[in-house]
């Protein structure tokens, strides 16, 4: 059953890469409304250590201060998140600090969010993490819902119930500056984990270039297309 029907924003399509030439094709399509980087992504387009903060930089430049970009902290201690949280927030305006659950995330998430940087809590799974998140202050949950999938449980019903559970309250007093918490569906492997993600009112979802382009097409659209070429040509030699 759709819940949290009280929402103040339409449901957005994040990308999930780090692959620039991805983000400036998805970005062209006119539809994109942020991005999201981890430490994987980021490792398979060969990113350097050096060079993380100028390439989160080089996203933000292309998608523009009105998308938000999660950049990752790989720190394991509140304090290292926290001082790693407030360099990659001097980077954009518009960066979001992915922080994993954890305690010391937790911790850090609401020392960051008193300070004014925006979290995505990332790595959540299950309805009491998203919870304690909340109440940290993170301005968006990612539950994942592919790696559920990947051992064989379900990936769908756990965000369903993220949704429903975190929708049944007001967080905005524990976020930044009172904003709204925003669900992101993450780990999508399907345009059918889309589907049911905007069905049971998640914010948005964070799909791979390739689920992004398969969410455009459809065979009967290609048939269709096909068959008014086929007749248009008809038309012209008449
Ligand atoms: C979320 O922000 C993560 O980057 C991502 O969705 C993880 O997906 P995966 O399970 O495909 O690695």
């Amino acid at each position: 059953m759709p819940v949290n029907l009280k929402k103040e924003d339409n449901v957005k399509f994040f990308l999930d890469t780090a692959d620039l030439a991805e983000i400036e094709e998805a970005a062209s399509w006119g539809a994109l409304a942020g991005v999201t980087t981890n430490p994987t992504l980021y490792a398979r387009i060969g990113g350097k250590l050096d060079d993380f903060h100028n390439h989160i930089k080089r996203i933000c430049d292309i998608v523009g201060p009105d998308c938000p970009v999660s950049a990752e902290s790989v720190a394991m201690t509140r304090d290292e998140i926290v001082r790693d949280g407030r360099e990659l927030a001097k980077i954009a305006p518009n960066v979001v600090v992915k922080i994993p659950t954890m305690v010391e995330g937790l911790a850090a998430t609401r020392q960051l969010a008193d300070e004014g940087i925006p979290v995505n809590m990332t790595l959540c799974f299950t309805v009491p993490q998203a919870i304690l998140a909340a109440r940290a202050g993170a301005r968006y949950i990612s539950p994942f819902v592919g790696r559920f999938d990947d051992i064989s449980e379900d990936g769908l019903a756990q965000l369903d119930d993220v949704v429903r559970a975190i929708g049944n309250y007001d967080f905005t007093a524990d976020t930044v500056n009172g904003e709204q918490i925003e669900i992101i569906a993450a780990s999508i492997r399907s345009a059918n984990h889309v589907t049911q993600a905007a069905l049971m009112g998640a914010d948005i979802a964070t799909v791979p270039f390739g689920i992004l382009k398969k969410c455009v097409s459809h065979p009967l659209t290609d048939r269709g297309l096909e068959s008014f070429l086929k007749d248009w040509e008809k038309v012209q030699n008449a």
